[in-house]
């Protein structure tokens, strides 16, 4: 990230009335394209997995005085009003310096989680349950509270479908998607990524846990996994593994391009499990 002194950057959050979405995303493809045809800068439209009709409009200034005159801009003015009609817009970061946008987004996003001070497989293991059964009810997780605790509010499976459409699956042509729920009810995404060793192929499910341990997710709640097949695609055996030992005992939501192929625990699937309890 260029951290020079002219270049400042502009986020502001985006909530779309629903229906509306496809669009928004029409005017912010214009807008884009008119920033970079002007040489005011560049945008960015990034869809928030958490909240489907939530997204964070970013605008990355060539400079200072491209933000004013682009904001004087009729033609920029024309679409705003059009995209006002169709969302309301919170401006988050107005015009700062690229740096200190950043740290403002990160603040936000750290003061939405709970803190937990348990670390590593100790708090895994108290929210996860225990080898031979399950210390959690279906519907009723122990552990830290979502922010979003309605059944349903979150579409997991939208996520993961959105997803999947990012898999690079170049030798089998099998593409998946997965999205997985973290305990602040933050959904972090992944996709299979294959390559022509076939052997390093990564899964969807492991990309979107390996994603969220590296973001500092320690604490989950749900995966939805999704493929474009008739019968359920559940995870495989590496998958299962790594899901347990970093998530514990799951939701697992299996989907297809239409419809939900079934809802299973992850203790259902695999039995008898290996961990670090066992070392
Ligand atoms: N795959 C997944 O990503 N997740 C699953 O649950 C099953 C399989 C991928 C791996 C490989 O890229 C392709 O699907 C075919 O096996």
């Amino acid at each position: 990230m260029d951290n020079s002194d002219g270049r400042r950057l502009s986020v502001s959050l985006v909530d779309v009335t629903g229906g509306h979405d496809a669009e928004f995303l029409a005017v912010a493809t214009h807008l884009e394209a008119l920033l970079i045809r002007k040489e005011y800068g560049r945008g960015e439209v990034i869809r928030d997995e958490a909240h489907p009709l939530r997204f964070y409009w970013v605008r990355y200034w060539t400079d200072a005085t491209s933000a004013e005159r682009c904001h004087a801009d009729p033609e920029v003015q024309a679409l705003t009003a059009n995209l006002y009609r169709m969302a309301r817009v919170t401006h988050v970061v107005n015009g700062v310096h690229r740096s200190g946008a950043m740290r403002l987004m990160l603040d936000d996003r750290r003061a939405r989680i709970e803190a937990d001070r348990r670390t590593g497989f100790d708090r895994r293991v108290v929210d996860a349950g225990r080898t031979g059964g399950d210390l959690r009810v279906r519907h009723r997780r122990i552990g830290p509270r979502r922010v979003q605790d309605a059944a349903g509010e979150i579409d997991l499976i939208g996520a993961a479908r959105r997803a999947r459409e990012n898999a690079d699956a170049r030798f089998s042509h099998f593409k998946v998607g997965a999205a997985l729920e973290a305990g602040d009810g933050a959904v972090i995404t992944g996709c299979n990524i294959e390559n022509a060793t076939y052997g390093l192929t990564i899964c969807a499910e492991r990309v979107a846990m390996f994603k969220a341990i590296s973001d500092g997710h320690r604490v989950f709640t749900r995966i939805a996994i999704v493929a474009d097949t008739a019968a359920p695609t559940p995870p495989c055996g590496a998958c299962r593994q790594i899901l347990w030992e970093f998530g514990g005992n799951l939701e697992i939501q299996l989907a297809n391009l239409h419809e939900e192929t079934g809802t299973y625990m992850l203790k259902d699937l695999l039995p008898l499990p290996f961990d670090a309890r066992l070392l």
